[in-house]
């Protein structure tokens, strides 16, 4: 048990998250700085200062990632233990806030200050890591530098196009990375003695019910598909509503189907259509195709996969009797990924001992912790969303509670530090 007080700087984690908010796209809403961009990249110097002058030997590895070391006991007397990671990210959704991930990255720094002001010395090698790109890019892939690092950022990522008709291959390396050594940036499975990753809950479980700090039971598995509607262009005017294939009345119908299927699920499970375009997208013309995109989370596997097939079904229907021919393409798919029992155990003694209160909760929004799990056991800490909002300019925890985190977070890493093995 930790016999020192472990205590954050609340003024120093307020300004730290103040001065990053500073770095956004200007020309979006809310607080903007989405992967690739300028804002990103200046604000990754930011991040990498800090982790600096907390005492992390800061690296940028092959993966896009800034990743600070700080060493342990252990290996400064050249023996070897398996590390610690801890973590987040720092780029945001389009229109995103002041708060995702990056209460993870700043936070994590902040506990590394916090210890050394305690006069705790891990035994572990513990690192920081701020993850490259969490959040879906424009070629349709999340969680880039914790792929990396996790071993499954694949060739076939690389080739994907965005809007620009740019690949992410040759993205990465426009931002200054080769992209074949990301695909080689991996640590070996089994190589952490645990990932711990603090974040906002960005829902309204633990305010609801009241409670301090969140202990993730699972993170939601996510199948993401597009679906593509062919029919038939006419003249708006002249043709009768019972001779047309109205590509989009049906896409319209899907998106309705999907809304239901979200409704249906019994335990945990949501359904989402994020963008529709139409074509040839005139007030005058019938449109002749349709194209969705969706996602369907839930740390339900067996709902997850038994909604795919319904979707696919109900969709293929509802297309057939308007006369429009369909296609899904499935394009990723993440399993729901539970978090290790052992460390869900250390971070609720962790809060008991800190009278902070805590509920189980499950999360929905996916996390780079969801990769890492290939590497160690995993667990991960939520604390409160304001109103449960999140990837919105309005998302936001007041500093106390996420000093609350910080703490939770520097006392499991200190007690997973002592541990000799976690289970995963
Ligand atoms: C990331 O925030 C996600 O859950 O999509
Ligand atoms: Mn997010
Ligand atoms: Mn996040």
């Amino acid at each position: 048990m930790t016999q020192t007080l472990i205590e954050p700087d609340a003024q120093s984690v307020e300004a730290a998250i103040a001065d990053l908010a500073g770095y956004v796209d200007s020309a979006q809403d809310g607080w903007t700085r989405q992967v690739f961009s300028d804002p990103y990249r200046a604000s990754r110097e930011f991040v990498a200062k800090r982790m600096h002058d907390a005492g992390l030997e800061v690296t940028h590895d092959a993966g896009g990632n800034i990743v600070g070391r700080l060493p342990g006991r252990a290996s400064a007397a050249g023996l070897t233990l398996k590390s610690i990671m801890t973590g987040s990210h720092t780029d945001t959704v389009r229109g995103g806030g002041r708060f995702d991930g990056i209460v993870g990255v700043l936070g994590a720094i902040e506990a590394v200050e916090a210890l050394r002001r305690a006069g705790v010395a891990l035994n572990r090698d513990l690192y920081v890591v701020d993850f490259l790109g969490e959040e879906p890019n424009e070629f349709g892939i999340s969680c880039v530098g914790s792929r990396s690092i996790a071993g499954i950022l694949l060739p076939e990522h690389l080739d994907m196009t965005g809007a620009s008709g740019q690949s992410m291959g040759n993205t990465l390396t426009a931002v200054g990375l080769d992209p074949q050594a990301a695909l080689k940036n991996a640590w070996a499975p089994g190589s952490l003695h645990a990932y711990i990753e603090l974040h906002i809950e960005q829902g309204p479980l633990l305010e609801q019910s009241g409670h301090e700090i969140g202990v993730v039971t699972a993170i939601a598995g996510i199948d993401r598909l597009m679906a593509k509607f062919i029919g038939r262009s006419d003249h708006a005017g002249a043709t009768p509503m019972d001779a047309r294939l109205d590509a989009l009345t049906a896409a319209a119908a899907a998106v309705l189907t999907i809304e239901r299927e979200g409704c249906g699920a019994p335990v945990h499970g949501v359904a989402t259509t994020g963008r529709i375009e139409s074509y040839p997208g005139s007030f005058n013309v019938v449109p002749s195709e349709a194209r969705l995109w969706a996602e369907l989370r839930s740390t339900d596997s067996e709902w997850l996969s038994g909604a795919k097939g319904r979707l696919a079904q109900e969709i293929g229907l509802e297309a057939d009797r308007r006369g429009v021919s369909h296609m899904i393409e499935w394009l990723t798919d993440q399993d729901a990924v539970p978090t290790a029992p052992a460390i869900r155990d250390v971070i609720a003694t962790s809060a008991d001992r800190l009278g902070h209160t805590w509920a189980p909760v499950p999360s929905g929004a996916g996390h780079d912790a969801a990769h890492m799990v290939h590497l160690g056991p995993m667990g991960m800490i939520f604390v409160p969303s304001t109103g449960g909002r999140s990837h919105c300019a309005e998302e936001f925890t007041p500093t106390a509670d996420i000093v609350r985190g910080i703490r939770v977070l520097a006392e499991t890493l200190s007690e997973l530090d002592r541990a000799e093995t976690v289970a995963a």
